[in-house]
């Protein structure tokens, strides 16, 4: 983790450094993720394109593991623009623009294809330009796979999870869906996860099987049991600010690069899903397939309860659901 001080000479000079002479820019792009992550070599490839399709003149300088803060510090940089670029995911999102929290409802998409198409539609496109006045703007989604809880023990139905403390990401949508299912929900960021479980300060959590294995949890939970709760999307923000200053060569070639970026994201997550949940295994974590009907059943009402509460909100996620 990078000290207060490199922090500040990191994003000294942010954003957008213009090399002298070069009429090169350079965006600074911070996530919470390890580089053995698929979302991080999605990342390499965006930046790679965005250089290739701007002759060298767009850059995207990385910082992993948090380095630059957590997923909300980076947030709130990338929102007052002190900070060009972050990558946080739809959960994450929903304290800063409502429309993301449509993504954290719970069995919205019935399939891959479907959290695909949802991904590529027009509501889609309206959900990342849905905070250009909030000063950020979504330039695209990665695939982020199904979330499920893995714990000590197997969670098969919605009984195992009382009296179970479970962290959630920090989403209002999330808490009321543990919440739903009979079990204490527990906001914390992602960085705190692991000594959180080892500690035994949550007893389970909830995630992708790259996520799990890639921060180590496997290491310090039993199992992992499929009750595929929710898909929620990362999602690549730029500042507004940072995007108003791109040239329109620029603003092109970062929007291609960010479209063959989540291409290929399609390739690398569903690879890496197989092989985590094989590295998984060999830690002896079990993966155990789960009854979904029970699980779906008690979050059914969080439905009723936003067509009641937020109209508009509702209609996004119908629409989402019924594409
Ligand atoms: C996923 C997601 C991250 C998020 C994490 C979490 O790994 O990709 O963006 O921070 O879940 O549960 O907090």
């Amino acid at each position: 983790m990078m000290g207060k001080k490199s922090i500040l000479a990191a994003l000294i000079g942010c954003t957008m450094a213009a090399s002298a002479g070069v009429q090169a820019t350079t965006l600074k792009l911070s996530h919470n993720q390890d580089t053995s992550t698929p979302v991080h070599q999605a990342m390499k490839l965006l930046a790679k394109r965005a250089k290739a399709l701007s002759d060298g003149e767009l850059k995207i300088r990385i910082y992993p593991n948090a380095q630059l803060g957590s997923q909300r510090e980076s947030l709130e940089l990338v929102q007052n623009g002190a900070l060009d670029m972050a990558k946080s995911n739809a959960a994450e999102l929903e304290a800063f623009a409502k429309a993301y929290s449509a993504f954290n409802m719970p069995y919205l998409f019935t399939d891959r294809d479907h959290y695909y198409r949802a991904l590529e539609s027009d509501l889609g496109r309206e959900i990342l330009n849905s905070s250009a006045d909030n000063g950020f703007i979504g330039v695209t989604y990665y695939d982020a796979g199904a979330r499920s809880f893995y714990s000590s023990k197997p969670i098969t139905s919605p009984d195992d999870l009382k009296g179970m403390k479970v962290r959630v990401q920090p989403s209002p949508t999330a808490v009321s869906m543990v919440k739903n299912l009979g079990g204490n929900p527990t906001p914390l960021a992602f960085g705190e996860l692991y000594t959180a479980l080892q500690q035994g300060v949550v007893d389970a959590a909830e995630n992708n099987i790259p996520s799990m294995t890639l921060n180590r949890h496997s290491e310090v939970v039993k199992y992992f049991s499929l009750d595929e709760h929710t898909m929620v999307p990362d999602v690549l923000v730029i500042s507004t600010a940072s995007w108003n200053k791109l040239s329109d060569m620029e603003r092109e070639a970062l929007t291609q690069a960010a479209a063959e970026s989540m291409q290929e994201m399609k390739t690398i997550w569903a690879e890496a899903e197989v092989a985590e949940r094989q590295s998984a295994e060999k830690t002896g974590v079990e993966f155990v397939e789960v009854d979904k009907a029970p699980f779906q059943q008690a979050v059914e009402p969080m439905y009723t309860e936003l067509k009641e509460k937020d109209a508009d909100l509702y209609q996004l996620v119908e629409g989402l659901r019924k594409l």
